[in-house]
């Protein structure tokens, strides 16, 4: 049940959680697990348990919510990260992921490339053999000019549709990210991801892809039971 899978996603997050010390630069990520995160990053400081933790958080919202309970969150400097910890949509057994369903990749994308530890958690549905299995690969892209970066898009093989702000199809209302971008999910076929990942950034009007490869270092990855550790 979905209150099995809140419950799951929790503890994934608190097993990540405990690899946080005292003194850390910390990466806040964005989503309902990473939520789950932040909340425990909130507790062990209001309890005592961690001192001197300097954060960045990858959105508006996990900023808001780490602000809320008193973390002492900053802007993105080229300082490096002991650790950040994020959800992600997909993970393979090389914990190559796709992320962005959310909607926050390019500020995960840039605080989590500074994190030496960059720390996944999910629950069990996240896993995949192939990055694309289940979920499209969300792209950020400008809004000027959408159509035609569109098109630029489709010549590669993309399948896809601009993201939408509700699933409800009586609204009309694109999605629009934190940075005022809009997001493409789409398919492709073809299985060299890096290749893609270089032409996705090499064409025009695309910012950032939600193929996050050879950056996490491990996932805790919550299953019925059982905690499970996918290392890299
Ligand atoms: C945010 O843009 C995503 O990359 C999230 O990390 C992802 O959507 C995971 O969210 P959940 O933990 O809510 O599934």
């Amino acid at each position: 049940s979905s209150l099995n899978l809140e419950a799951l996603k929790k503890e994934a997050a608190i097993r990540a959680v405990a690899l946080i010390g005292s003194g850390m630069h910390v990466g806040l990520g964005t989503g309902s697990t990473a939520r789950y995160a932040i909340e425990e990053v909130g507790r062990r400081v209001a309890a005592g348990e961690l001192t001197g933790l300097t954060c960045v958080a990858t959105s508006e919202a996990s900023d808001g919510q780490a602000r809320a309970l008193g973390l002492e969150v900053g802007p993105l400097t080229p300082q490096p990260f002991d650790l950040a910890i994020d959800g992600a949509d997909e993970i393979t057994p090389d914990v190559d992921l796709i992320k962005g369903l959310g909607g926050a990749l390019v500020r995960e994308k840039l605080v989590e490339v500074q994190a030496r530890r960059l720390i996944i958690i999910a629950d069990h549905t996240k896993l995949v053999a192939r990055l694309g299995e289940k979920a499209p690969l969300p792209i950020e892209v400008l809004q000027f000019g959408v159509q035609s970066t569109l098109v630029r898009l489709q010549a590669l093989g993309a399948v896809g549709e601009l993201r939408r702000s509700s699933p409800d199809l009586h609204v009309s209302d694109l999605y629009v990210t934190d940075n005022g971008n809009f997001i493409f999910d789409a398919r492709f076929a073809g299985a060299d991801l890096a290749a893609l990942e270089r032409t996705l950034k090499g064409t025009l009007g695309v910012v950032e892809t939600g193929l996050f490869l050879k950056m996490a270092e491990r996932a805790f990855v919550a299953a019925p039971g059982e905690v499970r550790e996918v290392v890299r």
